[in-house]
């Protein structure tokens, strides 16, 4: 039996998920570092005035098509015109290319939580990351592990799945990141690690920067693969589309913010080297723990805080396609979450094998792992984004009757979907693939 297409529970319920799949890995692991490097404040500065004023732009144009046609991306782009629905299968191929990696990094990250209270003998934090990363039993078994986790929720439907998971974990987030600020001030030095994260640096200010600034945003609000889309065509008539977004895009950027002043005064306190992504977060941080007083518990606090993140997001990727075999081939809920398992199964396990078995598999000079990775933040994801906009700015009219009421702001939104976001999408095409 086909079950009837659900909605949010509550327009704070859809806040909670959107803001859920907004805040994960870039947050954490890309942010803070990014705003170091660029010139602290005024990096700062640029992303704000990026995220507000031209990223805001895509966010809403999600939700509007999303809210507007009240179903997933297959027939979102196939009801405005058949042939658009290739876009929707580019969102249901980004969402299975982006699970096959990220899901990987959220298995490591269980294998972390687990063994939070068994770091103290270890000295090399590099080689013990290399080593497990290396091991093709512990690789696939954590990466089916985390994937397993994101389809249980996305499996029990959109209220008794993905609101209860949000509603549990997004406040724990909360208040763990703010315990571990905490945690991390009150170290020695601690105004260091600030400094790195906000004293303004205007020579650093340059175009790529502003480019880098850009995309960081769009893959930080998870625009560019039907998330916010699918979550969007949830809601309900009377549920605003501008308050939503910009509470989406308020508590981004707090987290993002609050994550650097966990992580950076640790770092310079501790005389380690600023760096992100994975030596960041699996080598560093974990031999800093270890010096730490308490340090068993404050990285189990770490790492259950990252899962959070990781797992919040990744169940919006899973239900994009999810969502969309519910409504276009008609599947019952259990069954497409069932052929989504699979499908990111299948590609998730050579690509968890990428940093051992399989590292000399590469496409174009690049491991599975890296190839995932590069492929969708630099091309699909923008073209999407850019997909997203033409459709809204030019074949979809109905933005005034969702986001501005006011003539004004409604042709200026028109505009920013029109031209000025498309090129900057083919901006970011053409520098990111060279
Ligand atoms: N926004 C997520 C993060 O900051 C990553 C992400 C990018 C994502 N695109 C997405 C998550 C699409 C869910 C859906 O880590």
């Amino acid at each position: 039996m086909i079950e009837k297409r659900p909605a949010w529970s509550s327009q704070f319920a859809f806040i909670l998920a959107a803001i859920g799949s907004a805040v994960g890995l870039g947050n954490i692991w890309r942010f803070p570092y990014i705003m170091g490097k660029n010139g602290g404040a005024v990096f700062l500065f640029v992303y704000l005035l990026l995220i507000f004023f031209i990223c805001s732009i895509p966010l809403l144009a999600e939700l509007v098509h999303g809210k507007y046609t009240q179903k997933s991306v297959l027939d979102a782009f196939g009801q405005v015109n058949s042939k658009l629905k290739i876009f929707g299968w580019f969102d249901i191929a980004t969402s299975v290319m982006i699970s096959s990696f990220y899901f990987v990094v959220g298995g490591w990250i269980i294998f972390y939580i687990l063994k939070s209270f068994s770091f103290s003998g270890i000295t090399d934090f590099g080689g013990y990351f290399n080593n497990f990363v290396a091991s093709p039993i512990y690789s696939v078994v954590f990466t089916i592990a985390f994937l397993f986790a994101c389809i249980f929720f996305v499996y029990r439907g959109v209220n008794k799945g993905i609101e209860v998971a949000n509603k549990i974990m997004m406040p724990l987030f909360g208040v763990l990141l703010i315990v571990l600020v905490c945690v991390s001030l009150s170290l020695p030095n601690a105004s260091v690690g600030l400094e790195f994260m906000f004293k303004p640096d205007f020579s650093k200010f340059t175009p790529s920067m502003i480019l880098e600034a850009l995309g960081q945003a769009l893959f930080t609000l998870s625009i560019g693969m039907g998330a916010i889309l699918t979550y969007g065509s949830y809601l309900k008539k009377d549920d605003s589309i501008l308050k939503s977004a910009y509470s989406i895009i308020i508590a981004d950027t707090i987290f993002a913010i609050l994550a650097g002043i966990m992580i950076f005064p640790a770092v310079f306190s501790f005389g380690m080297e600023p760096n992100s992504g994975a030596g960041l977060v699996f080598i560093t941080l974990p031999k800093i723990f270890t010096q730490m007083p308490f340090g068993n518990l404050v990285s189990f606090g770490f790492f259950v805080l990252l899962f959070f993140a990781a797992l919040t997001s990744g169940i919006s990727i899973v239900e994009v396609t999810v969502s969309a075999f519910i409504d276009t081939y008609k599947m019952s809920r259990h069954k497409a979450a069932i052929i989504m398992f699979l499908m990111v199964a299948l590609l998730a396990i050579p690509v968890s094998l990428s940093f051992g078995l399989l590292s000399s598999a590469t496409i174009f000079g690049k491991t599975l792992f890296d190839f995932f990775d590069y492929i969708t933040a630099n091309l699909f994801m923008p073209l999407n984004s850019l997909a997203i906009c033409f459709v809204v700015g030019w074949l979809l009219k109905v933005a005034n009757d969702y986001v501005f009421k006011n003539r004004f702001m409604h042709e200026l939104f028109l505009f920013m979907c029109r031209f000025v976001l498309p090129i900057l999408f083919v901006l970011l095409i053409v520098t990111g693939l060279r």
